[in-house]
């Protein structure tokens, strides 16, 4: 057989190129390529280019569907983020920085499942057998059902597969785990992608939940690039860090279910624990300041009222700083532009920084109105009563949007007992709450 063509590899971003070059024309890394072997090229070419499928191909008519099977993890979250509980035979990816309460989570979700009489192998590459027993009996983890490994080589993690039937595993972290069939570092695209395909494998063949750990680097990514996320079937990830009193998890991959529904968790003593009474988590309506101003979101099924924060501040620099947390800097731009074009507000000479309270990220524009309003507010030094609500989209054009599920988040607002809504237009149905309508930006102002 005629030897292959050799392939080199970027270990920081995963670009590959038939040539060793000292520098990636990719990602900038200097000497960062290694050469892949013939049975590591397959994997590129099978990860990098849609399943083949089988040679036949049939009728969609002709195929039965399967449904899809899943047991419960006995966490309400966790069941809710996964779209109704843990697929046997799939492979989850479970990002966040450290300390956001990965292994927390995991190690009480392994017990729980264990407790159902399910065989569980939680694999440790991280900590010592020792120390997550510590953990343990923190979190009342202690069941018969569930198997502690302190191991890196994932050839052992695989002979202990052959050893004990297990339902549900955990590797804690993928980072850490190598296969001593791949000759660069731990932690380095080739290995984790390797160890990720033969997870897959092994999954698939035996129907084995696996849930895999990664950490997030300072730029947002697990292992150097995010090569894991399209081999796995499902991908979440922890929003926020460990000094947020919340904890969000986050699905931006699901292959068997939704990932419009996030988890919000507490960290507690007792462990990473499913939060309560979650729409009323996130804002704070005893203290009234200046600059804040209050929203409902739509978090999958369910609405939460959320807190923007602006400060605006006057700025001595040459190009103004404008930073958002929780909101996206090019639409918190756009806004700002809007604000200086329609309302005569001078702020290209001022700082502006928006905070979403909570470390809770928002995904969608309906939030809009309520970022202007805490702008101008902090802008004028006026405080906005803690009765009010904002909900809109805002266009380029400065037209105020309707949004979805106006209805559902004004029964929210309802329940936690707001009593004003500037809203695009006023609900179809009845609610007690007044309904102000406001169809452009330049009538906010009529509120300040
Ligand atoms: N005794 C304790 N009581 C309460 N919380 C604790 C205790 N020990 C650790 N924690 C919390 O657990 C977090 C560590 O969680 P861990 O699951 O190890 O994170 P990760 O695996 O994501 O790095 C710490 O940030 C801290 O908030
Ligand atoms: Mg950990």
């Amino acid at each position: 057989m005629a030897k292959k063509k050799p392939l080199f590899e970027c270990q920081h971003c995963g670009f590959t190129t038939p040539k060793w070059m000292g520098k990636c024309t990719n990602c900038g890394g200097w000497d960062s390529f290694v050469e892949l072997s013939e049975a590591q090229q397959e994997i590129v070419k099978l990860t990098s280019l849609a399943p083949t499928g089988s040679a036949k191909a049939q009728s969609i008519t002709e195929i039965t569907e399967t449904a899809v099977e899943r047991f419960s993890s006995n966490d309400v979250e966790l069941d809710m983020v996964l779209g109704g509980g843990v697929v046997p035979g799939s492979l989850t990816l479970i990002g966040g920085s450290p300390g956001v309460g990965k292994s927390t989570l995991l190690l009480k979700v392994g017990a729980n499942i264990a407790q159902s009489g399910k065989n569980v192998l939680y694999v440790t590459g991280e900590e010592s057998e020792g120390q997550v027993k510590l953990r343990a009996n923190r979190l009342g983890a202690n069941t018969p059902q569930l198997y502690l490994l302190s191991e890196i080589r994932l050839e052992q993690v695989l002979l202990e597969l052959s050893v004990r039937a297990y339902e549900f595993i955990i590797i804690d972290s993928i980072q850490t785990l190598y296969s001593e069939s791949v000759a660069s570092a731990p932690g380095s695209v080739t290995q984790v992608r390797q160890i990720t395909f033969d997870l897959m494998r092994i999954a698939k063949e035996r129907r084995i939940a696996i849930f895999i750990i990664g950490h997030i680097t300072k730029e947002g990514s697990i292992a150097g690039p995010r090569v894991l996320e399209h081999m796995v079937d499902t991908v979440l990830y922890f929003e926020g860090d460990s000094a947020q009193e919340l904890r969000i998890l986050r699905g931006f991959k699901n292959r068997f279910g939704p990932t419009s529904e996030i988890g919000v968790f507490e960290m507690r003593s007792e462990g990473l624990i499913s939060a309560k009474n979650i729409s009323s988590r996130f804002f704070n309506r005893n203290k009234s300041q200046s600059g804040s101003a209050l929203t409902v979101v739509m978090e999958g099924s369910r609405p939460l009222i959320l807190e923007v924060q602006a400060l605006v501040s006057e700025s001595h620099a040459p190009n103004p700083k404008r930073q958002a947390t929780g909101f996206d800097t090019n639409r918190l731009n756009m806004l700002l532009a809007l604000l200086e074009r329609k309302l005569e507000i001078p702020l290209n000479s001022y700082d502006v920084f928006i905070n979403i309270a909570g470390g809770i990220k928002i995904n969608e524009p309906s939030a809009d109105l309520a970022i202007l309003a805490a702008i101008i507010s902090s802008f004028r030094n006026r405080i906005i009563s803690k009765e009010t609500i904002f909900i809109g989209e805002v266009s380029l054009v400065g037209d105020i949007r309707e949004v979805v599920a106006l209805d559902v988040r004004l029964k929210e607002a309802q329940l936690q007992h707001f009593t004003r809504a500037l809203v695009a237009k006023k609900p179809h149905e009845n609610t007690n709450i007044k309904c102000y309508e406001l169809d452009e930006v330049t009538k906010l102002l009529e509120w300040f």
